[in-house]
């Protein structure tokens, strides 16, 4: 907007011409003058303040993403308990340094929004292991969401409002009242939800009436948001595991099926890397952090007229002698690590 007025001038005819009342030609002269050197002087003011206005928009419109933009890292399967004295391809024993390094790693980055972690945040059921993970976690300058797993919720472990109270009480911007719940963020819709089964020591996950219905009433309440699920159990199975199943997995992919704007879903629980494709939605496995390759992911999602656009990177801990011996230990390492370091996914709307 140009502000500039003659009348407030502050450079105004500064050589007396204004006011020359004896010399009526030099006033005269002057007034032209003056007047001529007004207009130049608002011409000059008027171009400089259409250069600045468009200088400030080209900026502007420089400086911001052209899209609705979402970047968050998923960690999973962190399996805290630095109390284990021995070594095996699960390397407990160095869980805390795992998590640090990841940590420091996601804080060093640029644009990261949120960080999500999706289960089995501690190796077993017992409160000051999880306490130590949630501690260890609100180290991180931005954000973090968490999902239960089942080492945590499971027969003989810790009840989900004695999960909760410990994750609400060290973080400090995200307070579930549910082990269920979404929170959106530039125009994406998240959901996490729990699968885990209270009742009985298993691997399998179940997935209740009443949170299909709450995933079920998310989607369809908001069909113009791109939607990604963040939850421990894998529902498009990475790998073939009988005892890590989900046991009413046709009654859930019923719900996704009936929400075209599901467009991914980032799980853990089988600590492999695996990325798949059904009914244009994208199913992510992300592999455990404390088993080769040590590793989680960073994703930049893009909202655009064409879809959502998925960039996926998995990214290292840097604690290679550790990455090492636990690949030495892995029955499998190229499928722990799976094939896609960098993948770039378009997900049509
Ligand atoms: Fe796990």
């Amino acid at each position: 907007m140009c502000i500039f007025s003659p009348d407030s001038n502050p450079f105004r005819d500064s050589t007396g011409g204004k006011i020359d009342s004896e010399n009526g030609r030099k006033a005269m002269s002057n007034s032209a003058a003056g007047s001529s050197r007004r207009r130049r002087i608002a011409l000059s003011a008027f171009l400089i303040s259409t250069v600045v206005l468009f200088a400030t928009i080209t900026f502007s419109a420089g400086s911001k993403p052209a899209y609705p933009t979402v970047k968050f890292a998923h960690l999973t399967d962190v399996h805290l308990q630095p109390g284990v004295g021995f070594e095996s391809d699960r390397m407990l024993k160095y869980s805390q340094q795992l998590l640090d390094d990841a940590v420091d790693q996601i804080n060093a980055m640029k644009g990261v929004d949120f960080v999500i972690f999706t289960g089995d945040l501690a190796n077993t059921p017992n409160r000051s292991d999880l306490e130590l993970f949630a501690k260890s976690a609100s180290r991180l300058k931005v954000p973090w969401y968490w999902t239960t797993g089942n080492h945590n919720i499971t027969l003989g472990g810790v009840s989900r409002k004695t999960f909760m109270s410990i994750m609400n009480k060290y973080n400090a911007a995200v307070k579930p009242e549910n082990a269920h719940y979404s929170f959106m963020k530039n125009g994406f819709l998240f959901i996490a939800l729990d699968g885990t089964i209270s009742w009985s020591w298993t691997a399998h996950g179940y997935f209740s009436d009443k949170e299909l219905g709450f995933l079920d009433k998310q989607l369809a309440e908001n069909p113009k948001a791109p939607a990604v699920i963040f939850q421990h159990f894998p529902v498009v199975y990475p790998a073939d595991s009988k005892t890590h199943e989900i046991t009413n997995r046709e009654a859930y992919l019923g719900v996704l099926d009936r929400h075209p704007n599901a467009k991914a879903l980032f799980a853990g629980h089988y600590h492999v890397a695996k990325i798949d494709k059904r009914n244009n939605m994208l199913f992510v496995t992300t592999p455990s952090l404390v088993q080769y390759p040590n590793a989680f992911r960073v994703v930049t999602m893009v909202k655009k007229p064409s879809g959502v656009t998925f960039d996926i990177k998995l990214v290292e801990t840097r604690l290679k002698d550790v990455q090492a011996r636990s690949r030495d230990g892995a029955s499998d390492p190229e499928q722990a690590a799976g094939s896609e370091k960098e993948i770039k996914i378009l997900v049509e709307p």
